[in-house]
């Protein structure tokens, strides 16, 4: 594996060396903003149907790579294939989102399976190393999956609703039921990365994008509890795996969140005060991020000023740049031009 990480300035940086320029790589980098993307994904007819067609969910995921140079490839699928591959129903309506069959009680939980059907799940890994084999050898390639926290909120909600509410109503009502589900979701996301590692990516992302509605209590158990026991069963079958973790919001608490997990690099959001995340955080590990989408949406010298700002804030030490989230669907692809062009001539 060592050898893979020649050459590849994401994973030198994961191995906490700093590079003169840094790296980049966008969240949902293959996306609606770009033409190339929206024309395939109209070929494939649904969303799910694209992730589960290697062919052309290879295809998307080398499209921000050809037309940008960016320094890692994101794996094109989506945090719900491990609640459709646990036996829950899931879809995407143009527009609206995702849409679940809801998780409200313990009692539900029944209709899950115990293990995720990795049978669903094998055209993703076929999709791994078709990427794999036409990927650029500086470039990394990285998977992911969503931390069972964030995962839940949809199994439960049954889409995305403002302040996770119905996830945080069943926890504190049923707080041993819930943890059922984190227990299913930490098994099943932890077999889910050990297979991508073994198809062929190079690191993995665990996307945390609701931990910011947690109270510091419920963070330590349904956030961090759960990333350290995926972190601790991933490591044990590969033991040199690299994990990024990106509890969003999670402001103060990625101090603990560190410390607990064992994640060699967190994401950082555009919200964090970034003195504190160079004290706090990247004193001791990489981090990846924190440019607003909204700045990038922007664009102008609104953009560069932001760009600056980040660059400014953690290059004098290991660090990836991205967004502090997913790329916007109406961000103009001048606007990603010039941002990596300022970012590699800084
Ligand atoms: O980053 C990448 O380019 C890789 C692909 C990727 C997607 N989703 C593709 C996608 C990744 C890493 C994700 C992660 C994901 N999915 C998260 C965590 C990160 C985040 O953005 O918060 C979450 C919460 C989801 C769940 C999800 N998927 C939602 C809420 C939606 C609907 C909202 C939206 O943006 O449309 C999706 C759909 C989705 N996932 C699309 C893409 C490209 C758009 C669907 C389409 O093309 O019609």
């Amino acid at each position: 594996m060592n050898g893979s990480l020649v050459g590849k300035p994401v994973l030198e940086v994961l191995e906490r060396r700093r590079q003169t320029v840094p790296p980049v790589w966008l969240m949902r980098q293959a996306g609606r903003y770009l033409p190339e993307y929206r024309a395939i994904r109209d070929q494939a007819g649904s969303f799910l149907k694209l992730c589960f067609t290697p062919s052309l969910a290879a295809e998307v995921t080398l499209q921000p790579i050809r037309r940008f140079r960016f320094d890692a490839a994101i794996l094109f699928s989506d945090i719900l294939v491990v609640p459709h591959a646990l036996g829950q129903r899931v879809a995407f309506e143009a527009g609206e989102g995702p849409k679940l069959e809801a998780i409200e009680d313990a009692a539900s939980l029944g209709r899950l399976n115990d293990e995720v059907d990795q049978g669903q799940l094998a055209p993703i890994y076929e999709t791994i190393a078709r990427v794999k084999a036409e990927l650029p050898s500086n470039v990394a390639f990285l998977g992911f999956c969503g931390a069972p926290w964030t995962v839940a909120t949809y199994m439960v909600a049954g889409r995305g609703v403002e302040g996770q509410m119905p996830a945080r109503l069943f926890a504190y009502r049923d707080p041993d039921g819930f943890q059922k589900l984190i227990d299913i979701l930490v098994r099943a996301s932890a077999s889910y990365l050990i297979r991508q590692f073994k198809a062929g990516v190079d690191a993995v992302q665990i996307f945390d994008t609701w931990a910011g509605v947690l109270s510091p209590e419920e963070f330590r158990r349904w956030t961090i509890e759960p990333t350290a026991k995926i972190v601790a069963a991933v490591r044990r079958e590969v033991p040199s795996a690299k994990i990024i973790g990106f509890p969003r919001g999670a402001g103060a608490s990625l101090v603990p969140y560190i410390d607990a997990t064992g994640v060699d690099a967190v994401g950082l959001d555009w919200m964090i005060d970034r003195t504190f995340a160079r004290e706090m955080i990247q004193s001791r590990l990489p981090v990846q991020g924190n440019l607003d989408p909204l700045a990038l949406l922007a664009g102008g010298s609104a953009l560069d000023r932001a760009v600056d700002g980040v660059v400014e804030s953690f290059s004098t030490g290991p660090f990836i740049f991205n967004l502090g989230h997913g790329i916007l669907p109406t961000t103009p692809i001048e606007h990603v031009e010039r941002m990596i062009a300022r970012v590699r001539t800084t």
